[in-house]
């Protein structure tokens, strides 16, 4: 701002302020009668004249109190460039704040920190700050609740694709996770998705199964899946395959059957993406946030 501007807002002010005590200085030499005999302004409404007598010297003092305000705090407080006798901004105010919650919330962080993950949950002050922080966070996708929803994760449950070591958990919110389910459709064409769906179906206990199918399945599964999902199907943590024989889904689509769902799993390939929180929210965070989603299934 070029200071033309800070000359104006001043003359402006101070031009206002001199008219206003030019005013006062101007009634006061009025005629002073009072009592009963007072002149009138002249002015008669009804019946009822206007005596015209000066202001009440209460109420004069409190003007003059308040262009002495006026002209100090013009004085003190910043305007534009003029940078204010006080040297105060808003900015610096600001700064000010974040160090004092920095200070306050810095010694909960640090003392929060040395207990481990899975002792977090018996202190109600992690569990109050975890969350909030789950709240602002995470709700967006795994729900108020932590339960999930299609292609999100329930954490409430004790099913993990992961893993829900408090040590686990917090990689996982560290460093974010990446599944990565290829697609099958090219590779196994219509029949063999198909098959191997059934053998799926089989795997995770449904009751109507066709056997025949299954099992021609079972064969295409040793070859193509049991490397990620396991020879038995329960999956594999380190590479967040999900286990296939506990009837939980990540990928249960609504209003479609869990054959359906699967078929189209294979077909497609998934790609499950977990953010990444270490960047975010900071180690210290992260840390009192693993302990909550910790307590959420224990
Ligand atoms: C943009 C959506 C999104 C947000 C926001 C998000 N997540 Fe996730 N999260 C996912 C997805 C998707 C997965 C599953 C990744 C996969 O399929 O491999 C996941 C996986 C996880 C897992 C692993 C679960 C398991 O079974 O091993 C944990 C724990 C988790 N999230 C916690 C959190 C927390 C805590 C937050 C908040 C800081 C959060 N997530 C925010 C989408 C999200
Ligand atoms: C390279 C490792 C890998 C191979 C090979 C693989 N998968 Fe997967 N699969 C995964 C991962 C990782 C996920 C989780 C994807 C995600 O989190 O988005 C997954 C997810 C799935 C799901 C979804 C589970 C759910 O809860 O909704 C099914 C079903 C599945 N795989 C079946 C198969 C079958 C059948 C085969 C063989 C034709 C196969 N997978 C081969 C890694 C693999």
């Amino acid at each position: 701002m070029s200071s033309f501007w800070n000359f104006y807002i001043f003359a402006l002010t101070l031009a206002c302020l001199g008219g206003i005590v030019a005013l006062i200085i101007l009634t006061r030499r009025m005629p002073d009668p009072g009592g009963a005999d007072a002149e009138t302004t002249g002015h008669s409404f009804d019946g009822i004249e206007e005596y015209n007598n000066p202001m009440p010297k209460w109420w004069l003092n409190m003007f003059w109190l308040t262009i002495i305000f006026g002209l100090g705090y013009m004085i003190a407080m910043p305007v534009g460039n003029w940078p204010g006798v006080l040297g105060w901004t808003s900015v610096g105010e600001l700064t000010e704040d974040q160090i004092e919650h920095d200070r306050k919330y810095g010694e909960i962080y640090e003392r929060l920190a040395s207990i481990p993950v899975e002792d977090l949950p018996d202190n109600r002050q992690a569990m109050r700050i975890g969350q909030r922080l789950f709240e602002d966070n995470c709700a967006l996708c795994h729900g108020q609740a932590g339960t999930g929803s299609y292609g999100f994760p329930n954490l409430t449950d004790d099913d993990w694709l992961y893993g829900g070591s408090g040590e686990t958990i917090k990689t996982t919110l560290l460093s974010g996770r990446r599944g990565q389910m290829p697609a099958w459709g090219d590779a196994l064409g219509d029949q063999g998705i198909r098959a191997v769906t059934e053998y799926v179906m089989d795997l995770s206990g449904q009751d109507d199964v066709d056997q025949a199918l299954a099992s021609r399945g079972e064969a295409l599964y040793n070859a193509s899946c049991a490397a990620c999902h396991g020879q038995d199907g329960t999956g594999n943590q380190a590479l967040g395959a999900p286990n296939l024989t506990d009837d939980t889904w990540l990928y249960r689509i609504p209003g479609e059957t869990l054959r359906q769902s699967v078929e189209t799993t294979l077909e497609n390939g998934r790609a499950g993406n977990m953010p990444a929180w270490e960047g975010i929210l900071g180690e210290e965070r992260v840390h009192i946030l693993s302990g909550y989603v910790y307590s959420l299934s224990n």
